[in-house]
């Protein structure tokens, strides 16, 4: 046998798909644990609470009456209605359940499915950064190019028209938003909404709207869906989910709802994939998306509360910068260049206080060198906690 022959060797298309730096963290924060350390998780973007009890018992329930079997590529027909249901209710979004919705498994898999769907080699992706690493990561895994759009602090992390103009190209197939933003909290302004539909008309670029915060929204501020906006609508693809409102992480369910020219292209690669979502878990999802909407607020009036706090303790210092976060559960920190990268201030924060957070640059950016994201989806004591720690760090730096 010849030994020089690599077996191992991956396909060309992930070379430059790496490890998430978020898992880094995570696996080095449960090491310490494991050795007896007391961490901080400000790094984990998921609720800590329980997922809707009427979602459990509905599960439960479908698995006793014995929903245990392949179901629909598109998913079940109860989800579907009860997402366009939802659609139409919480964001003013028409679709119907029989051809503009498709059950995905996570919001993840409703990103990934999108642009295998629309974008290959010669293509190219326009994403705003700071940016959740999956988009750039599904563009490459796509064959398509990653164009980056830098957004920035002083703008209030908000896509600016004409530098989405400028970038550009008759390449151009699809343009990422998310709103609420991860990581910056960012709450898209519906006027940046009529400037994005104005630089689109008239090219090929599809807008991909990522919306699985669109419930975290604080302060007064409203969710507006792009699709939502007059010339938008027959270009998006609606991304949305249950892990961050619901608390249903675990449970990998989301949706993409959009036209149905756009859905069924994303249905072709479903059916020889995944074939479809869990069936029980989706009439699970149903329940909490029909009548969980109480424990859906209460969990957002929570997130409120520590959002809140975590502002109040950062308002005692100015190193470090948490931008305007209107919703999800981040605040994304910029801070001065003489505290050095990210990287590494996010390993020693982890490594001598304990604290997990992530650095900047696992958001595809390069302002992410001197910033940190952390996540208020954690209880209050250890929000506060986390937070004097860091605060005591870069202030003796
Ligand atoms: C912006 C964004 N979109 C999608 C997801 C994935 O959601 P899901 O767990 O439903 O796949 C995440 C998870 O962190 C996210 O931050």
């Amino acid at each position: 046998m010849n030994s020089t022959l690599d077996l191992a060797e991956p396909a060309a298309r992930l070379a430059d798909i790496k490890p998430s730096p978020i898992r880094a963290i995570f696996d080095r924060a449960s090491e310490l644990e494991r050795a007896g350390e007391r961490v901080i998780h400000l790094e984990i973007g998921r609720p800590d609470f329980d997922t809707p009890e009427v979602a459990k018992q509905r599960a439960a329930q479908a698995i006793a009456d014995g929903k245990v079997h392949y179901g629909p590529n598109a998913g079940q027909p109860e989800l579907r209605a009860a997402i366009s249901r939802y659609l139409d209710r919480r964001h003013n979004l028409t679709y119907s359940p029989d051809d503009e919705v498709l059950v995905t498994i996570g919001a993840n898999e409703a990103v990934f499915l999108a642009i295998m769907a629309f974008c290959g080699p010669g293509d190219e992706v326009v994403i705003p950064v700071p940016a959740w690493s999956a988009y750039v990561a599904c563009v490459r895994l796509a064959g398509a190019t990653p164009v980056i759009l830098p957004l920035s602090a002083d703008d209030g992390y908000q896509v600016n028209p004409d530098a989405l103009a400028a970038v550009m190209t008759e390449r151009t197939r699809m343009v990422v938003l998310c709103t609420p933003h991860n990581p910056t909290g960012a709450v898209t302004d519906p006027k940046r909404l009529a400037g994005v539909a104005d630089v689109v008309r008239d090219t090929r670029a599809l807008v991909l709207s990522d919306e699985i915060y669109a419930e975290l929204v604080y302060g007064g501020q409203r969710h507006i869906s792009p699709a939502s906006v007059a010339d938008l609508r027959h270009r998006t693809l609606v991304v949305g989910g249950f892990a961050k409102a619901y608390a249903m992480d675990g449970w990998r369910l989301g949706w993409l709802a959009g036209p149905k020219e756009l859905v069924r292209p994303a249905l072709r690669i479903r059916q020889f994939t995944t074939i479809c979502p869990t069936t029980f878990a989706q009439l699970g999802g149903a329940a909490a998306l029909d009548e969980a909407g109480a424990e859906r607020e209460a969990m957002r009036q929570e997130f409120e509360r520590r959002r809140n706090v975590a502002l109040e303790v950062l308002a005692q210092q100015d190193v470090l910068s948490p931008g305007e976060p209107g919703g999800a559960f981040y605040l994304y920190l910029s801070y001065p260049e003489r505290l050095g990268p990210s990287d590494e201030l996010a390993w020693r924060l982890l490594e001598e206080q304990h604290v997990a957070v992530v650095p900047g640059t696992a958001f595809d950016s390069d302002g992410g060198k001197h910033a940190l994201r952390i996540s208020y989806a954690c209880g209050i004591d250890d929000l506060r906690e986390g937070l004097n720690r860091l605060v005591a760090t870069v202030q003796s730096n």
